[in-house]
């Protein structure tokens, strides 16, 4: 009992890893997630597929700092991203999900 117990707590923690928690609660209060998935096509494309799209592209991360703040339509189909702006997302918060887009978007 005592050792099942310490089992569930240890997988607990692990899924709960601080950055990627961190990355997934701004883009969850950011509220991304009304149109991106991590693994699924849905208004946008799956973050996921923006990694592998984008993978080992210098300059990939400020174009798309860019394309998210201020919105933009084409690259992935006729359906526009709408602007998000800073009362949305601070710059702080949008690098740090680019990132964590870029690397993976790993839960
Ligand atoms: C209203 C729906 C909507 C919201 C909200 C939204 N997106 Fe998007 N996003 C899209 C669509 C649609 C595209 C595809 C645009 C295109 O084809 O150029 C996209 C594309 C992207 C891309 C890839 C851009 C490219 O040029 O390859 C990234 C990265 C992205 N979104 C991140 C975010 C982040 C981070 C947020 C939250 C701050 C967010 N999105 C909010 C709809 C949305």
């Amino acid at each position: 009992m005592m050792i099942r117990t310490m089992v569930v707590g240890a997988v607990l923690m692990a899924s709960m890893s601080a950055p990627a928690m961190a990355s997934m609660e701004i883009v969850k209060k950011a509220r991304c997630v009304a149109c991106h998935a991590v693994d699924k096509k849905m208004v946008g494309p799956a973050y996921r597929e923006v990694a592998a799209k984008y993978e080992g592209q210098a300059g990939a991360a400020s174009e798309l700092f860019d394309k998210v703040r201020h919105g933009g339509s084409g690259t992935w189909g006729a359906i526009p991203m709408t602007p998000n702006d800073e009362s949305r997302i601070s710059d702080d918060n949008l690098k740090a999900a680019i990132a964590w887009i870029l690397a993976g978007a790993k839960d």
